[in-house]
């Protein structure tokens, strides 16, 4: 028999990025054979994401394109799989009538059969969350490359009032440390040179006594030559022992992404972030001291309901206070069932779009001035590959994750170079080779 074919688009976070490599590795399992391209499959994948209107919107639009493809070859199979399948669920088979399948990201294990099912036309739902389930003995399918996200730990207990992540992914609970080690150890064996440790959460890991900073301290001790990236950190469980367990290890990057959300401590109360701005700033400072040449990174919401001009500017003072070397910005985006649905959309579109723009025009001047102090320096960066923009160039990371272009001449991907950086904007470092001038 031939051997059926399967696609898979993926949505929102690294962290469905990773549940598409196990959704791969589960259909490998079951015989498929992966695809490039919707139009050569029998069975349609999309891995979707809830957290805002606008990201589901786009999934909408892209489930229009299937159902075309659908009309013209009717036998394929179209499913719904991750955090909207969890949200919409019956709703989503209702109105869309020609999906076939919606699976929530807990039940990634019933795939094989659903898909079985389906193709000999029974439609199939599962949308279960476990307190248990973590892929944990499941190889990602993964292409080969330099980088690879390795997901640690699963769902969500913090509960912000905004998010609708701990709905749609579940309880937290994390991998066996022996498990991720492992994992890791394979990456290196087939020569990745970064791993970036995934969850909602990571500084809430916990297997067996062993916490985040045990776990990153296990795999960065895999092997030096590689380096290990995390994401993300809540500034609440941010311990002392994780800011000098990435201190002490060479191959941890100095990199935090540490999501603030507002300046406002009404704001954050509203939020349930548990943290005052006093607090986080205090935190950062920690951080800065701890971790020489730190880079820093947030996430910001603008316009949450009821958010004063006076607490916006406190949300753009706090920006100019820490100096982040980036920021993630978004416009508050209701969704149903969360606690700050019931406090209203209180903040007109308008207001929440320049507010929005104010942040990132701040943030955008902070970039470029702190890029400007690159100018001159010594970069040790991660080759990735050609840059989007030349074909001439390559382009790579440094270890505080800026993105560095520089000239093809002789590098290649996985290698480490350095270059001196001898221009620079507000999101790009440009180097040039040492050895000429
Ligand atoms: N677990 C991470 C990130 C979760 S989602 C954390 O705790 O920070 C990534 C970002 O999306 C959040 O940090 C937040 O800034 C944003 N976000 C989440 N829900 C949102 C909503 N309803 N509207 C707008 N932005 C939202
Ligand atoms: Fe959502 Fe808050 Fe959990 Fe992050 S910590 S995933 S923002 S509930
Ligand atoms: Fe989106 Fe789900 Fe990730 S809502 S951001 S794909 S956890």
């Amino acid at each position: 028999m031939e051997q059926k074919k399967v696609y898979v688009e993926t949505y929102g976070c690294q962290m469905n990025v990773a549940d598409s490599e196990v959704v791969q590795s589960i259909m490998h399992g079951a015989g498929f054979r992966n695809v490039a391209t919707p139009a050569d499959a029998d069975v349609i994948l999309v891995n979707t994401c809830a957290i805002r209107e606008n990201a589901e919107a786009r999934v909408y639009g892209r489930l229009g394109d299937f159902k075309h493809l659908k009309k013209g070859n009717p036998g394929v199979v179209v499913g719904v799989l991750g955090c909207m399948a969890e949200r919409l669920r019956k709703d989503l088979m209702e109105t869309e009538s020609f999906v076939d399948l919606v699976v929530g990201p807990d039940e990634y294990r019933k795939l094989p059969d659903l898909v079985e099912g389906a193709l000999t036309g029974e439609k199939g739902i599962a949308v279960r969350l476990s307190r248990v389930e973590n892929y944990d003995d499941i190889i990602p399918l993964r292409t080969d490359g330099v980088s690879a996200w390795v997901s640690v730990m699963r769902g969500c207990d913090k509960f912000c009032t905004f998010c609708v992540v701990p709905f749609t992914r579940g309880r937290e609970r994390s991998r066996s440390l022996t498990g991720v080690v492992r994992e890791v150890e394979d990456l290196v064996a087939r020569g990745f040179k970064e791993v970036t440790l995934l969850g909602q959460n990571v500084n809430s890991y916990r297997d067996d006594g062993k916490d985040f900073a045990d776990l990153l301290a296990a795999v960065a001790a895999v092997d030096r030559t590689v380096r290990v990236r995390f994401t993300t950190s809540h500034p609440q469980d941010m311990s002392d022992k994780l800011i000098a367990t990435i201190a002490g290890q060479p191959n941890i990057c100095n990199y935090v992404h540490l999501p603030v959300q507002s300046g406002s401590d009404r704001v954050l109360e509203l939020m349930n972030r548990t943290y005052t701005a006093d607090h986080y700033l205090r935190l950062v400072e920690k951080i800065k001291r701890t971790i020489p040449g730190v880079s820093l990174s947030t996430d910001i919401i603008s316009g949450f309901p009821t958010e004063t001009e006076e607490e916006h500017k406190m949300t753009v003072d706090l920006l100019r206070g820490v100096e982040f070397d980036g920021a993630f910005t978004f416009k508050y985006s209701p969704r149903e069932n969360t606690k700050a649905w019931s406090m209203g959309d209180s903040v007109p579109d308008e207001v929440k779009l320049r507010r929005l723009n104010e942040i990132i025009d701040t943030q955008r001047q902070i970039s470029f001035r702190k890029n400007q102090t690159e100018i001159g320096r010594t970069v040790e960066v991660l080759v990735e590959g050609e840059s989007k923009k030349s074909m001439h160039e390559f382009c790579g990371r440094t270890d505080t994750n800026k993105t560095v272009v520089f000239p093809k001449n002789g590098v290649r991907a996985g290698e480490y170079a350095r270059y001196i950086i001898e221009r620079a904007n507000a999101a790009t470092l440009f180097g040039r080779s040492i050895s000429t001038n």
